[in-house]
């Protein structure tokens, strides 16, 4: 990546969705059942309960993530950089991005999946902050493990720290 260039963080939009789907189909879904076809990331970008985040350079998608919010914990359901923009902070950004809507929007927890073979992501999300919460058998097309990690956005020991009986 070009040292003197920065990425954008912005929602996606609807234009982006065949780009986004196909570059998931390529680097997340690899030898799996294309689950996040041009028609469903576009309802996910329409979808008011979901963000869809992309990182721009100089207008090329360099990244991408699909965030659904519930009321007390968010959901990653997919991340990305493409390969030319990785190892350049772009991942990390992206997670910090989302994880302060997060915290705006009162979300205690975020939760994902990642294959289980995907150690790459698995560092990375543990690097983040992600801690691992165990594995779900055949989750991807009933023959391939995930691990399930999370993050706490309010720690309890955080909580405490507010509630006025403990000052
Ligand atoms: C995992 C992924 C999102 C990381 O994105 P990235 O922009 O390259 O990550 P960052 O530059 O923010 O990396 C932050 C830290 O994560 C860890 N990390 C990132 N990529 C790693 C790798 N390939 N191997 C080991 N650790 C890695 C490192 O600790 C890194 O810090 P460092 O570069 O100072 O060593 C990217 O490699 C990717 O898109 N992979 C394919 C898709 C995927 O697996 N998505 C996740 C599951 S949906």
């Amino acid at each position: 990546m070009n040292s003197t260039s920065t990425p954008v963080y912005r929602a996606a939009h609807v234009s982006e969705a065949p780009a986004i789907a196909a570059a998931s189909r390529l680097h997340v879904e690899y030898g799996l059942r294309w689950r996040w076809t041009p028609t469903r990331v576009r309802q996910e970008i329409l979808d008011p309960d979901t963000m869809v985040l992309v990182s721009s350079l100089r207008g090329d998608l360099a990244g991408f993530a699909i965030m659904h919010f519930g009321d007390e914990r968010a959901h990653l359901q997919l991340l990305a950089v493409l390969p030319p923009y990785r190892r350049a902070g772009i991942g990390t950004a992206m997670l910090a991005w989302l994880e302060k809507s997060c915290v705006t929007a009162g979300i205690q927890q975020i939760r994902l999946e990642v294959r289980s073979a995907n150690r790459a992501a698995r560092e990375f999300y543990a690097r983040a902050g992600y801690k691992y919460l165990g594995q779900i058998g055949g989750y991807y097309d009933g023959h391939e493990a995930a691990s399930v990690m999370a993050r706490e956005l309010y720690p309890a020991a955080a909580l405490d720290r507010h509630r006025p009986d403990k000052r």
